[in-house]
Formats: C-alpha cells, sequence, structure tokens
C-alpha cells in the first residue's frame, strides 16, 4: 500500500518537472502541430501541407490551414497520446512568412492558450529551424547554413543574436529549384523531384553568382529554364542547377568559417534533405578540419515540434507574453530577435 503511495508521488512529481508543449508552424504552405517535451522528445509532429500545381497564393494557403487546424491538432495528441489539458505551454510561429497563413496560426494558437488559460509564446520562424537543428544534432556554436524555400542565409551566434553573415538577394534557394521544376513541368514541390531526376546528369556550365557574402539565384533560375527549352537534357540541367547553387553556398559558408574560426556547420531548413548539399559541405568540411551536422530529414522542413521546442525553450529562459503582443509579423528577421537562453 505504501509502495503504491509513494509511486503515485513519484509520477506527480515526474509531472510537475516535466513541460510539455504544442507548437503551430503556419508561415506557407503547411499546417503543422507539433509537441515536444523539455527532455527535446517528440512526441508528435503532424503536418497537412498545400501544394497547388501554380505557385502558393497566400489568402489559398490561409483558407487551406483553416480547414485543417482542428484535425491536425487533434492527430498530433492522438500520437502523442495526450490529451490538450496534459499542455503546459502554446507556442506558434510568429514571422517571417505570408500575413494571412501567419494569422490562422496565431488565431488558433490565441483560441487554444485563452480556453485553456495556458502561456502563449511567439516564436521566429528562422531561429526555430535553427534550435531544432542544434537540439538534435548537439551543435554548439555553429556556423548555421539555413536553406528552405523562402529563405537562404548564412549566419553564425555573435553578441547574443544570430547574425547573419550572408544571404539570398533575389529568391530563396528552394523557391528557385521549386519555380524551375514548375516552369519544366516536373511537379511541385520540386526539390525531392529534381535530386532524383539529377542522379544520372552531368555538369553543364550555368551562371554562378556570389557578391561577397550575398547570393543570387534569378540568373541561375532563367538560364537554366532557357536550357531545358533548348533541348539540353533534363537530367543534366537537373544536377547542374543543384551543383551550381550548393557550390555557391558551400563557398560562403567556407568563408564565414574561415572570418569566424567556427569549428562546425549546421544544415537545416527545408533543402538541408539533399544529399547533395549534404555532401558537397562534407567535403569542404573535412578540408577545413570543421565538423558538419545536419538537422534530420523528418525535421528540415517546415514543422510544429520545432516551433514547440522553440517556445519551450524561450519560456524556460523566462521570456513571456501578453495576449496583445501575439500580433504577427511577416517580416521579422533572424538578427532582430534577442537569444536571451544561451
Ligand atoms: P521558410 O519559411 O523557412 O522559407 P519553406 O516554406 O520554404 O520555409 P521548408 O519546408 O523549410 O519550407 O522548405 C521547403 C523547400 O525545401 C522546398 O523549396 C523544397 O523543394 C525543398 N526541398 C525539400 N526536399 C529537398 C531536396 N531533397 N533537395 C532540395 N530541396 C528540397
Ligand atoms: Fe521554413
Amino acid at each position: 500500500m505504501i509502495k503504491i503511495q509513494e509511486q503515485n508521488l513519484i509520477k506527480k512529481h515526474v509531472k510537475v518537472m516535466s513541460m510539455i508543449s504544442l507548437g503551430i508552424e503556419s508561415t506557407a504552405h503547411t499546417f503543422g502541430v507539433g509537441i515536444v517535451d523539455d527532455k527535446g522528445r517528440v512526441l508528435a509532429n503532424e503536418s497537412k501541407s498545400f501544394f497547388p500545381d501554380e505557385g502558393i497564393h497566400p489568402r489559398e494557403a490561409a483558407v487551406h490551414h483553416t480547414n485543417h487546424a482542428v484535425s491536425v491538432i487533434n492527430a498530433a495528441l492522438d500520437s502523442a497520446k495526450i490529451d490538450i489539458s496534459d499542455v503546459d505551454i502554446i507556442a506558434f510561429s510568429q514571422g517571417p512568412g505570408l500575413s494571412p497563413s501567419l494569422k490562422v496560426g496565431a488565431v488558433t494558437a490565441r483560441t487554444l492558450a485563452l480556453g485553456l488559460k495556458k502561456p502563449i509564446l511567439g516564436v521566429n520562424h528562422c531561429i526555430a529551424h535553427i534550435e531544432i537543428g542544434r537540439m538534435k544534432t548537439k551543435a554548439k556554436d555553429p556556423i548555421v547554413v539555413y536553406v528552405s524555400g523562402g529563405n537562404t542565409q548564412i549566419i553564425g551566434l555573435s553578441g547574443g543574436k544570430y547574425r547573419v553573415f550572408g544571404e539570398t538577394l533575389d529568391i530563396g534557394i528552394g523557391n528557385m529549384i521549386d519555380k524551375f521544376a514548375r516552369k519544366v513541368g516536373l511537379g511541385n514541390p520540386g526539390g525531392p523531384i529534381i535530386e532524383k531526376i539529377g542522379k544520372k546528369g552531368k555538369y553543364i556550365e550555368l551562371p554562378y553568382s556570389v557578391k561577397g557574402m550575398d547570393l543570387s539565384f534569378s540568373g541561375l533560375l532563367t538560364s537554366a529554364v532557357n536550357m531545358v527549352e533548348k533541348g539540353r537534357k533534363i537530367e543534366d540541367v537537373c544536377y547542374s542547377l543543384q551543383h551550381t547553387s550548393y557550390a555557391m553556398v558551400c563557398e560562403v559558408a567556407e568563408r564565414a568559417l574561415s572570418h569566424t574560426g567556427k569549428k562546425e556547420v549546421l544544415l537545416t531548413g527545408g533543402v538541408a534533405a539533399s544529399l547533395m548539399l549534404k555532401d558537397m559541405l562534407g567535403t569542404m568540411c573535412q578540408e577545413r578540419k570543421a565538423s558538419l551536422k545536419a538537422v534530420p530529414r523528418d525535421v528540415a522542413g517546415d514543422n510544429g515540434a520545432m516551433i514547440a521546442w522553440q517556445g519551450l525553450i524561450e519560456y524556460k529562459a523566462g521570456r513571456r507574453q501578453k495576449i496583445e503582443e501575439t500580433e504577427v509579423n511577416p517580416k521579422w528577421r533572424t538578427d532582430e530577435v534577442e537569444i536571451g537562453y544561451l
């Protein structure tokens, strides 16, 4: 009898000690809900994505997210095998992203937080891509190569902020790949498709554009589409488009390592799923005696678990937010965020 009472006490204690965070991601195509605990365990990571044939229309994406919000939340609670009342904090992507999509996530988060009387925290989507990568790979102070649809940034922590050392001057590398795939009729999203087709391809020269520490992809996109229209082999163009854009990313990352003296590279964001990019960065790191750490594929793209984790670490570090402060911020930059938890 005494034993059972002791066990119950221990269980109660464990419950008090551990925190559970539910995170909502809705910056662009994906409405995601993740649930994590403070040991970094991902208890659930569910999502529904909207990939129309013709690029993304912000209002249509918002309608998609509104229609799927409840079912994705329920799927996440089911797969975590918890009740909504077990959640201790509600986190959501406050920016950057498409305003109508962001608003769906924010409204959903406010409704849950107010209804459940739980704290709410809006977090920066880009920082969440970095921190899920650091947590999963145990990277300490890396140069971050953040490559996704909308973003291409080479980042490093300095003076309490993630500074952007270099970034795209026009479109994100993932959007460039997706636009190419759509324009030549390969479908959407383009990344995994051109990766597969490019495996059989050979190198042909395409425009390579690094300006100081910044990159530009629009000339490369135009030229690659022209080559396909002129009848060049699709597998050669797919291979070379990837090779050229990834070589540009490697050059800037290498220079960032050299300037800062850091010894780790963390690859994160949706394009981090690319095996060719991982290979090329791996070779560069080996030559510089640095180590490459890549975010696992299941949390590389937009997902709720990274938002839940970001909310949890910020909450534990003492950040609090009033409901009036949860307005979305579509242009929120990586280097505006004070990193108070490191
Ligand atoms: P962000 O708001 O951070 O820019 P996002 O909306 O672009 O995010 P992510 O899920 O982070 O979304 O990234 C999606 C991108 O990743 C798409 O452009 C997709 O084509 C690309 N991608 C996915 N898999 C691969 C791959 N194997 N090779 C290259 N690109 C890939
Ligand atoms: Fe993203």
